[in-house]
């Protein structure tokens, strides 16, 4: 049986949220327990959309800052960020070149994010998918821990992986990493429009719980979600109409630890603002904590530059490795 291995990655382009934390983050820290992980800060990735050098590299450390705060243990998974290991842009020439044209163009994230006009888009944000296949490939990873907003672009590795084995011959070299999604919410969705998942880039900052909230803000943005003014029933089909509902139940639900229906149980004909209160409360306890550790970290950037140093010693021994192996396969001299 192939050694498990898990992989995954985060970009620092500024203020992770609740998406990044109950999508990714939360699942990061549990997996360390029982797997060996590899946690990267995706710096080559940020830079497919213009960042300011002094920003990204704040950016980079606050990112790190933010791993640690949210419970991952340097000791026991390795972090560190993508550029300092040069693999990973030499891999991704190599599947630049196994990956097809017509595979990137089904990429739905490129398309959002190029936006309409796509002629003014960098190739760095068209060939992005390949980069994130060899961030995972690099490793041999088996299992990446993401929000669903990537499944395609992990069904995207698997295709690649697949592909290289193939015209290489050499059956299961790289092994297809599986995607582990969470369950209860795969994607947390904007508390502005229940339709649009919550990210970094929407213009308000109502659409998202910040990492670094202060305990003020976690209130004020809860209460200004948007929700209907029907009471929580109990058929989780009514929901179907009901994006905003359904998205702070859900929140509520993995925050608690609790399946939905539990929550649905516990708040049954009541109207929304009994469960922001609770809401707001259980978000304070897990997030406030996680942003006052963040701003702490930040003032001792020694430490969080060597705990990327480390990690990037030892992210290189398993890099390296791997990429003797693929050179000799690819017939590199
Ligand atoms: P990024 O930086 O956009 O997001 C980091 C992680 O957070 C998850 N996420 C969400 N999950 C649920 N709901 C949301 N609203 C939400 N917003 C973000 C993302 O799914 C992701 O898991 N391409 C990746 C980074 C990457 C990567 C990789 C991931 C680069 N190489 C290799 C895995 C393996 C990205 O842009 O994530």
């Amino acid at each position: 049986m192939k050694k498990e291995l898990v992989f995954s990655g985060v970009q620092p382009t500024g203020n992770l949220h609740l998406g990044n934390y109950l999508g990714a983050l939360k699942n990061f820290v549990s997996l360390q327990k029982s797997k060996n992980c590899l946690y990267c800060v995706v710096d080559l990735h940020a830079i497919t959309t213009f960042q300011n050098p002094k920003e990204l590299n704040s950016n980079i450390l606050e990112t790190t800052a933010g791993f640690l705060a949210s419970g991952l243990d340097p000791n026991k998974s390795i972090i560190f960020n993508q550029s300092s290991v040069s693999g990973h842009a030499e891999l991704a020439w190599i599947l630049n070149c196994v990956c097809r044209m017509g595979w990137l163009n089904r990429m739905t994230q490129f398309k959002d994010k190029a936006g309409k006009d796509k002629e003014k888009a960098s190739v760095g944000l068209y060939i992005y998918p390949n980069l994130m296949a060899a961030d995972i490939l690099l490793y041999k990873a088996t299992h990446v821990p993401v929000g669903a907003d990537q499944k395609q672009h992990l069904e995207l590795s698997r295709d690649i992986a697949q592909k290289f084995n193939k015209d290489f011959n050499h059956k299961d070299f790289f092994p297809l990493p599986k995607p582990l999604i969470q369950k209860n919410i795969s994607r947390v969705m904007s508390l502005r429009d229940g339709t649009k998942k919550m990210s970094k880039s929407e213009e308000s900052d109502y659409s998202r719980i910040n990492l670094k909230d202060s305990s003020d803000e976690i209130v004020k943005k809860i209460k200004k979600a948007k929700t209907d003014a029907d009471p929580i029933t109990e058929n989780i089909k009514d929901y179907e109409n009901r994006p905003e509902a359904y998205n702070l139940l859900s929140i509520y639900s993995d925050l608690s630890d609790q399946k939905i229906e539990t929550t649905i149980k516990e708040f049954l004909g009541k109207d929304f603002s009994s469960l922001k209160a609770k809401l707001s409360e259980i978000l304070v306890e897990t997030i406030s904590p996680i942003g006052k550790d963040i701003d702490k970290l930040m003032k001792d950037k020694k430490h969080l530059e060597d705990v990327l140093k480390k990690g990037k010693q030892k992210a290189s021994i398993i890099a390296e490795e791997n990429l003797k192996k693929i050179r000799e396969i690819v017939g590199f001299v």
